[in-house]
Formats: C-alpha cells, sequence, structure tokens
C-alpha cells in the first residue's frame, strides 16, 4: 500500500492536502534557513511568535472573526472544552441548555451536569441521532446561561443546517467536524470551538473562538489551564503551547485561502458530497442513514441494511485501497468521511467502486 494507491476516509485524524504535507516536508528540518525546525523552536522566540502570529490572523481572517472575539489555541482536544465551557459561563449552579443530537453532545451535556443543571433543549435519540431538530421543536429556558450544540455529529452523519435562534441566550457550537467549511457569522457566537484533527490541523490542537466579555467569570476552583480568561489573558501561551500544529494549522489556512477561502470550501463541499449522496438515492444496495435535510456535508452514513454486507463492503473497499470506509462503533454500517482536504477524484472513485459492488452483490 502506498499513498498513491490509497485514499483516506477517516473520520478524524484525517486525510491533509498533499501539497500541505508536502510543504511541511520541506520545512520540517530547517525552517526558512533558521538552522531548526519548527519542533525544535522555543514558543517564546521571535521566530515562532512570528509564526504563531500570523496563524492567529489567518484564522480570524478566514472567518471573519471580529474584534469582540479572541482566538485560542489550546490543547486537551475538543473534548476538554465539554468543561471548560460550564467552568467558565455556568456560573455557580446556573443552568444551560443542551441539543442532544449526538454522542458528543451527550458527554458534554453530562460533564456539564457536574457544574450545574442540564435542560435537554431537544434530544434525537429516539431515531438514533439520525435527524436534526427544527427550530420550533427546541425547548428553551430565557434565563439559560447558553444554548449548547454540536453543529456536525461526526458518529451519526448529521449537520444543523442553520444556526439555532436563542433570543439573546449566548450560543455555544461545537464545530469540531464542520468548522471552516462555509461562511459563518462569529458575532452570532459566544463560543465556537473544534478539535483540529478533521479540517485543520493534526491532532493536538484546539481552536476555541471566545467573546471577549465572557471571560473573567469562571468558577472559583476552576483549574489555572481551564480558564479563558487566563488564556485570552496570555494570548494561548500561558503555558507551551501546540507549537507545531498551530505551524500546520498555518499551512491549512494559507490551502484554504488559496482555494477560495470559506467560500470555495462551501462550493467543494456540496460537490462532493452530492456525487456520494446522490448515487445513494439511486442505489438498490445502500441507503443513506441520515435524514435527507439533516444530511451531513462531512461524514456520509450509509449501510446495506445487512450488517454482514456491510462488513464485506468494508473489506472489500479496504482491499482496494478506499480506507477507513467502517462506521463508528456505536452505529455500525459505513462513513466516509470528506472534509476539506479530500480531492473530488478520491470521492468520485469511491462512487464508482461503490456502483461496481453493487453490480457484482445485488440480488
Ligand atoms: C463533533 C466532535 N466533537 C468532539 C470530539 C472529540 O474530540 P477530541 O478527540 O479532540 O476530544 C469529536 C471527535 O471525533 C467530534 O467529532
Amino acid at each position: 500500500m502506498s499513498r498513491e494507491t490509497t485514499y483516506n476516509f477517516a473520520a478524524g485524524p484525517s486525510a491533509l492536502p498533499q501539497e500541505v504535507l508536502e510543504q511541511a516536508a520541506r520545512e520540517l528540518v530547517d525552517y526558512h534557513g533558521t538552522g531548526m525546525s519548527v519542533m525544535e523552536m522555543s514558543h517564546r522566540s521571535a521566530v515562532y511568535q512570528e509564526i504563531f502570529n500570523a496563524v492567529k490572523a489567518d484564522m480570524k481572517r478566514a472567518l471573519h472573526v471580529p474584534d469582540t472575539h479572541e482566538v485560542l489555541f489550546l490543547q486537551g482536544g475538543a473534548s476538554l472544552q465539554f468543561s471548560m465551557i460550564p467552568l467558565n459561563l455556568m456560573g455557580e449552579w446556573g443552568n444551560a441548555d443542551y441539543a442532544v443530537t449526538g454522542n458528543f453532545a451527550k458527554i458534554a451535556a453530562k460533564e456539564a451536569g457536574k457544574y450545574g443543571r442540564v435542560n435537554i433543549a431537544a434530544d434525537t435519540s429516539d431515531c438514533n441521532h439520525t435527524r436534526i431538530p427544527e427550530q420550533s421543536e427546541l425547548v428553551l429556558q430565557p434565563d439559560a446561561k447558553y444554548f449548547y450544540y454540536c453543529s456536525n455529529n461526526t458518529i451519526y452523519g448529521t449537520e444543523w443546517h442553520y444556526v439555532p435562534e436563542t433570543k439573546g441566550v449566548t450560543l455555544v457550537s461545537d464545530m469540531s467536524s464542520d468548522i471552516l467549511t462555509q461562511p459563518l457569522d462569529v458575532s452570532r457566537f459566544g463560543v465556537i470551538f473544534a478539535g483540529a484533527q478533521k479540517n485543520l490541523a493534526p491532532a493536538g490542537l484546539t481552536v476555541v473562538i471566545v467573546r471577549k466579555d465572557l471571560a473573567g467569570n469562571e468558577l472559583p476552583s476552576t483549574p489555572l489551564m481551564l480558564s479563558y480568561e487566563r488564556m485570552i489573558e496570555k494570548d494561548s501561551m500561558y503555558n507551551t503551547p501546540p507549537c507545531y500544529n498551530i505551524y500546520m494549522l498555518g499551512l491549512m489556512l494559507k490551502w484554504v485561502e488559496k482555494n477560495g477561502g470559506v467560500e470555495g470550501m462551501d462550493a467543494l463541499k456540496r460537490e462532493r458530497s452530492a456525487i456520494l449522496y446522490d448515487y445513494l438515492d439511486e442505489s438498490r444496495l445502500f441507503r443513506g442513514c441520515a435524514e435527507r435535510d439533516a444530511r451531513s456535508f462531512m461524514n456520509v452514513t450509509f449501510t446495506t441494511g445487512d450488517k454482514d454486507l456491510d462488513a464485506d463492503f468494508c473489506k472489500a473497499a479496504t482491499a482496494a485501497g478506499f480506507l477507513n470506509v467502517k462506521g463508528h462503533r456505536l452505529v455500525g454500517g459505513c462513513r466516509a468521511s470528506i472534509y476539506n482536504a479530500q480531492p473530488i477524484p478520491a470521492v468520485k472513485a469511491l462512487a464508482e467502486f461503490m456502483k461496481d459492488y453493487e453490480v457484482k452483490h445485488h440480488v
């Protein structure tokens, strides 16, 4: 197996653009004649500070982040935000609304319950999270400290195609698997966060965009490292940040810019996902798992309806070089993750492979 003969459909960590990897490789040992790798630099050095500042500025530009908001580069994965958010936003036994549309939102809601009262504003577990609630279904508390939702459910292959209206209640969103894939009005959000390992960079970095006026209200017992206020004050450098991953994010942001920015990513994701969904809609063997209007542009979940046949398909796909198409263990079936870096030819090749498989196996 080699990179040339395979396609990687992993849900995260996932494929990065070839040219980004090649640039990283070129710069790996001696970054711009500094005599050292970015991996070897002090985070306080002038040269690293320059990299850091440029990446932050590029991130702000890519999403038009207003000056009311701060961009933080943190560690601990998206999962640490499940704790950091209530610690910083809930106040003493405050309450918050959570829309549970998948496993990560469920974990986040449970974690928040340690710090305050959680109202489940919506829960789609009755249909195994194959749909997204409509605005009218959301049970919102006017005095909630925030409303939390996960904009793309990586495991189930569903995505919110609207930003919930919360009538002034602070919006918080886990955008781990669809950040930087579409234009976004950041000013509507209190906190946006994303583990980097899908659309942004290698694993180990979490990008958090936080409205500055929300900082400074954390619970007194909040660990130092989990204080938005402290991280804003120290520009993400209270301690050593994930230096190399931030540099990789910088390369990825340049690639996104070169390919049309978030508008370009938005057009590409539609083209990419339509190749698979159009085929699924006409297939007599496979069907998509998510309800049509909730389908994710990023994670296409599908099944034959037969566990053994799904397993056989995944095995055959892997042997043919289509890697990581097995569905998440919570749902089974198959899943193709097609983030920003996934080339259109890879998606077309997978659709062709599925068609051939159907011809061979349909009875
Ligand atoms: C939507 C979403 N949120 C949170 C997480 C957890 O991320 P991490 O492993 O960075 O904690 C994931 C991981 O796949 C995810 O897809």
